[in-house]
């Protein structure tokens, strides 16, 4: 049994996606959040699954938020620490401790669009694919081995809203799937590639084009 522990910032819909994935042979131990109020944390305790805030507000710097945070986690021991949704840069020191076991879920398709407001500059640059990717977390801003990708059409009467709401429909599929990949031991990191093993007759791709929009 392979143990969990989600970081969330807000609404949580990606937490509740997981949560309601059940994945076979892993346990949500914990969801912390660094804001009280976000909304996620009602849903995990709804859920039945201990909740937690970690407010940087507390701390006097980055750095004493980032070890006051690790520690609370490294409290449930898990294998796996998923940032769904979690809006604060983690430093260099935080990241190297859990390096292997930090996946987080953006929303476009990384390299493209790093940081915020993604669908806004997707709409902005004119690209007709945008999307949502679930990647391994290195020190450098979503710039870790990708995991699995989703892609979207952007359509002409998109709104950076519409945009997003087709998008998250992805994140909701392919982030569980991530999740459970790696409790299947199946995620191999080679340089900023991820290698799938094939542990079943049934191939998945890691990049999947949605049958119909
Ligand atoms: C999601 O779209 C997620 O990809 C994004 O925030 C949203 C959280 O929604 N994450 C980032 O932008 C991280 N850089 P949720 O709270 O409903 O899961």
């Amino acid at each position: 049994m392979k143990k969990i522990v989600i970081l969330i910032s807000g609404r949580g819909s990606n937490m509740q996606a997981l949560l309601k994935a059940n994945v076979a042979n892993a346990r949500i131990v914990a969801v912390i959040s660094n804001k009280a109020d976000a909304a996620g944390l009602k849903i995990a305790e709804n859920f039945g699954i201990e909740t937690a805030v970690v407010s940087q507000k507390d701390f006097k710097n980055r750095n004493d938020f980032d070890c006051a945070l690790a520690k609370k986690i490294a409290h449930f021991s898990p294998d796996l620490i998923v940032l769904a949704g979690f809006m604060r840069i983690l430093g260099k020191d935080f990241v190297a401790r859990f390096e292997g076991r930090l996946m987080n879920i953006h929303p476009s398709l990384l390299p493209s669009f790093t940081g915020l407001n993604t669908h806004e500059r997707a709409i902005e640059a004119g690209v007709k694919i945008h999307g949502c990717t679930v990647h391994f977390v290195t020190p450098e801003l979503d710039c870790g081995p990708i995991i699995i990708q989703a892609a979207v059409p952007v359509l002409d009467s998109d709104s950076p809203d519409a945009l997003a709401a087709r998008v998250l429909k992805e994140e909701h599929r392919i982030l569980p799937q991530a999740v459970t990949w790696f409790v299947e031991n199946r995620l191999k990191i080679n340089g900023l590639r991820v290698e799938i093993a094939d542990n079943s007759a049934e191939k998945t791709p890691s990049s999947v084009f949605p049958r119909s929009t």
